[in-house]
């Protein structure tokens, strides 16, 4: 017999997590023979948990971003995602000679979606990130915040379960950052999307995660983690907010000064 309750849409992932990351670790080879980047990382990224890594510069946090996407393989341990991240940079590396809504129909096309659906789909997207009006805009006819939020839009049109941005939004000035803190956050809530942030930003990682991970350097290694259970949305003023992000910095410039960085 039918039942007048709605159809539940249910993602059922491949593995219990969003991604795993297992006793991974990665050296490069250098001068003085290979160095250690990164040393024994263990780390799961629920499905719709926001996690923000958190570190200096060079302690190897692109390092791991890449493993988890899988453009280089781990020296060792393992690492598994439910399905193809989809990845975000500090460039946009949008393809200038295309506008806005074809950069994205590009990403649908690639996933394999029809022709017909492509614009729409598209459309969609724009709408999503607040760029309804740029679909034929090329991309030096847009701000830097507004190319980010195609590179984001293009970035959803992968449809992966999992996020990866790495300082997606550095380039940024403070307003449109703040700006885009907001939209990520909604957007994050929204489609329930798990999220693998890094950061060299405090309050950025506190002001949009549910946990943040400070990752140590030389080699990088996981020193603490946080949950942040600050209710959303956050701004990056909340007296909340800059008491963690106190606390964090701490700890961080503890990781910087036994490390002799700057
Ligand atoms: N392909 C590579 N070959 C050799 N060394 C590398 C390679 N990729 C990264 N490294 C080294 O690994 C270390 C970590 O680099 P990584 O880019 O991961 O740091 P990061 O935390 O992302 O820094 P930043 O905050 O500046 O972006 C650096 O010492 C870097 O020189
Ligand atoms: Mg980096």
């Amino acid at each position: 017999m039918a039942t007048a309750s709605a159809p539940v849409k249910e993602h059922a992932p491949a593995i219990p997590h969003a991604a795993r990351i297992d006793h991974v670790s990665k050296s490069f080879p250098g001068t003085a023979g290979r160095q250690l980047v990164l040393d024994d990382i263990t780390l799961d990224v629920a499905p719709g948990e926001f996690v923000t890594l958190l570190g200096a510069s060079g302690c190897g946090k692109s390092t791991l971003l890449n493993l988890v996407a899988g453009l280089d393989e781990p020296s060792a341990g393992s690492i598994a995602t439910d399905g193809r991240p989809a990845l975000m940079f500090q460039d946009h590396a949008l393809f200038p000679w295309l506008t806005a809504g074809q950069n994205v129909e590009l990403a649908l096309k690639l996933r394999g979606v029809a022709k017909a659906e492509r614009r729409p789909e598209a459309e969609r997207l724009l709408e999503l990130v607040r760029l309804r009006d740029a679909h034929g805009k090329r991309v030096h006819e847009l701000s830097g915040g507004m190319r980010q939020r195609v590179a984001l839009a293009r970035a959803l049109a992968q449809d992966s379960r999992l996020l990866l941005m790495d300082e997606p939004f550095a380039a940024l000035d403070a307003i449109t950052r703040d700006v885009l803190h907001d939209e990520l956050t909604r957007i994050w809530r929204e489609t329930g999307l798990s999220v693998l942030f890094v950061t060299h930003n405090v309050r950025e990682a506190v002001r949009l995660a549910q946990r943040v991970v400070l990752l140590s350097s030389r080699p990088g290694r996981i020193a603490r983690q946080w949950t942040v259970d600050i209710p959303q949305p956050r701004r990056l003023e909340d007296s909340e907010v800059a008491e963690l992000s106190r606390e964090i910095t701490e700890e961080l410039r503890g990781e910087i000064r036994r490390h002799g960085q700057h």
